[in-house]
């Protein structure tokens, strides 16, 4: 008996420490491509719960094309600069953001609409479709905005604690599934618009993104936003 206890608990220890320990090499990956940031993502990290049934990707498909893909894109890529591309876009955001316009959490007229119509599984189809849609890449437009963009992006701001974008939104802003969404390619009006919202409040839904953008003025969020535009 004695000697069991000595050996499990040895064992026991070790089970523990590599439970402790698996997260580094996730932290470990991101210190090596992305500069430090000053919150980390996996400080906000929480298991979306696990979705009951596969998604209908036909329904999904259904659904959007009948009443979404007139502002967003036949693709899920919209070719207007207020509306978000959605194609590639991870589903737990997509759904997360539409069960929130539905609830009120983030405040849009045109999307409350359109979003309290669709039940949880219509959310998941669409979701899932849009996920499994390329995204069409963008473009920058402003030279010298971009640098000073590419500068926030990769280093934040480091004398007013703005952590860098790339550290939740990956270097080549892709995201980290799946709460910290994909940008690269968006729209700057877009993202421009959204950075504005989360800095003055208007946003709600995301209390990292509200400290992250309070300290940037509009010009650097025209520049950032100009930057992921043409992120690949
Ligand atoms: C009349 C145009 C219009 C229609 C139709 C529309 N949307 Fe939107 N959608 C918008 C606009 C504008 C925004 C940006 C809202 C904001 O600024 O917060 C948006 C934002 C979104 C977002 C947030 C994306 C992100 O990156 O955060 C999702 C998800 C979304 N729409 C899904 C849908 C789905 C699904 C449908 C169909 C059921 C739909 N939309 C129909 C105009 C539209
Ligand atoms: C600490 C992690 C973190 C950092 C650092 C961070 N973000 Fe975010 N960001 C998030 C999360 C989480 C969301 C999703 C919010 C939600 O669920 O609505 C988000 C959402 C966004 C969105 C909304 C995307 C959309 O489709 O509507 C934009 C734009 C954005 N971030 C830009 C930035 C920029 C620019 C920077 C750097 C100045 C940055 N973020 C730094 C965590 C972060």
């Amino acid at each position: 008996m004695k000697l069991t206890a000595q050996l499990i608990s040895p064992l026991f220890t070790s089970l523990a420490l590599a439970a402790a320990l698996t997260t580094v090499p996730f932290m470990a990956a991101h210190a090596a491509d992305a500069p430090p940031a000053a919150a980390a993502p996996q400080a906000a990290a929480k298991a979306v719960p696990s979705a009951p049934a596969k998604p209908d990707l036909a329904k999904g498909e259904a659904s959007y094309t009948a009443v979404c893909s007139a502002c967003h894109g036949a693709d899920g890529n919209s070719a207007i600069a207020a509306n978000p591309k959605l194609a590639q876009q991870h589903p737990e955001y997509l759904i997360k953001q539409l069960q929130e316009f539905k609830s009120g959490k983030r405040n849009n007229a045109i999307m409350k609409g359109f979003a309290s119509a669709l039940s949880d599984d219509d959310m998941r189809n669409i979701a899932y479709w849009a996920t499994s849609k390329k995204a069409k890449a963008g473009f920058a437009k402003d030279k010298e905005l971009v640098a000073q963009g590419e500068r926030i992006y990769r280093g934040g701001i480091a004398d007013r604690q703005v952590p860098a974008c790339a550290a939740c939104h990956s270097p080549n802003g892709a995201g980290l599934p799946a709460q910290y969404p994909r940008m690269s390619g968006q729209h700057a009006d877009y993202t421009a618009a959204q950075l504005t919202g989360f800095r003055d409040g208007v946003r709600k839904n995301s209390l990292q993104m509200n400290q992250v953008a309070a300290k940037l003025n509009d010009r650097e969020i025209k520049a950032v936003a100009d930057y992921i535009a043409g992120l690949r």
